[in-house]
């Protein structure tokens, strides 16, 4: 229920909070963020400091089901979120009065696990009458790298791979963007993980085919053919498929797949995987001129994927940035520091009509 108090309060203190930032007064925000397999909730000062990040993994729970459960997440959310509330208040310093705004990733996610965190968001808001704000979980990890480097501003481009997401966008200011190319297929995490399921990996898998490519051989070729060789644009079903076929064909000869020969495996894919990133970032960044490149997801957190882009990015003049791998996966400090800059050109104001969104657009 909503009574028209609220919203007045709420875009008041909105308001004031703008103009805080504006005059550089400290500004405290909370972050609640619930989208997948963690929860998180973190205060952040001025955008860019951490006070507190607590992050609850739920990783331990899924890997037994080989993947995110929708409904086991929304309840682990639900156990986890007060704790994880009082931790993160603890931790920063902060007491509740100091807190100027709640920022809420709304989406995208899983329905049921972002509605854990939106109505969380919503009763505090309404509780502490303090501006809800927000926030798109896209904005949140670019985000988490202006945190990580705390000199970093736009323009830049963005090479955003996460599990949901795999897209190159022209980030003109902190909220304004355009997008270049995107999966037409798979998002380049999804990829990560099928491949490490088909090899009995275990979830999440990016991680460890990641260790294991670091030990395999580049002799397969998996891909002879790429129609999307001079577009922006991405495909990883064909690889993931690629790699299907090749250990069911293996099976069909063998009773068991080496550890060796999952290394070559992971090394091929990954190689793939790499390239095509990186590629496609690199003449993206030259054709706009943009000056730096940003990394933003959990496939951020990929060694050979953090080396080369860094490597080529270097031959051309060009600057890259990382989150630090903490930033990477999901997190609430990533999610304050998207609020506080969407308060600071006056948007993601929202009421207690807020509800979660599956998708968002890029
Ligand atoms: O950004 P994120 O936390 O989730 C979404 O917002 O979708 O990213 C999770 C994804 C998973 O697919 C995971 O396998 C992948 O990031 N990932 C990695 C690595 N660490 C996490 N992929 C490749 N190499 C890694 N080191
Ligand atoms: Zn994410």
């Amino acid at each position: 229920m909503e009574t028209k108090n609220y919203k007045q309060i709420a875009k008041k203190k909105f308001e004031s909070l703008q103009e805080k930032i504006k005059n550089n007064q400290d500004v405290f925000i909370l972050g609640i963020e619930s989208s997948c397999d963690e929860t998180s909730i973190s205060v952040v000062k001025n955008g860019r400091e951490i006070l507190s990040n607590i992050v609850a993994s739920q990783i331990p729970i899924h890997k037994r089901f080989g993947g995110v459960v929708p409904e086991v997440a929304s309840r682990n959310h639900i156990l986890a979120i007060d704790k994880i509330f009082n931790q993160a208040l603890d931790e920063s310093g902060c007491q509740i009065e100091n807190i100027d705004a709640i920022a809420v990733t709304y989406g995208a996610g899983l329905m049921g696990a972002l509605l854990v965190g939106v109505n969380f968001a919503k009763s505090l808001a309404y509780s502490l009458e303090l501006p809800l704000i927000a926030v798109s979980h896209i904005k949140g990890h670019i985000a988490a790298n202006y945190i990580s480097h705390t000199n970093l501003e736009p323009p830049f481009i963005c090479l955003m791979v996460s599990g949901g997401h795999t897209a190159i966008l022209h980030i003109n200011d902190y909220n304004s963007q355009k997008l270049i190319g995107t999966t037409i297929d798979d998002a380049a995490g999804e990829a990560f993980d099928k491949v490490a399921r088909i090899l009995g990996l275990g979830y999440p898998g990016g991680i460890e085919i990641d260790k294991l490519a670091k030990k395999g051989k580049n002799d397969i070729k998996f891909i002879k053919h790429n129609s999307l060789k001079d577009s922006f644009d991405f495909s990883f079903s064909g690889i993931k498929t690629a790699v299907i076929n090749y250990v069911h064909n293996f099976k069909q000869k063998q009773t068991e797949i080496s550890n060796e020969q999952k290394q070559d495996i992971c090394a091929n894919f990954q190689k793939f995987v790499v390239s095509e990133l990186t590629e496609k970032t690199i003449r993206a960044c030259c054709e706009v001129g943009a000056e730096k490149i940003v990394v933003a997801g959990g496939v951020g957190a990929n060694s050979q994927l953090r080396d080369e882009l860094a490597k080529l990015g270097a031959d051309k003049n060009k600057k890259v940035f990382f989150p630090v791998l903490s930033l990477c996966t999901d997190n609430a400090a990533m999610i304050a520091s998207a609020g506080f800059y969407l308060i600071k050109d006056g948007l993601g104001l929202s009421d207690l009509s807020l509800t979660a969104k599956p998708t968002v657009s890029l």
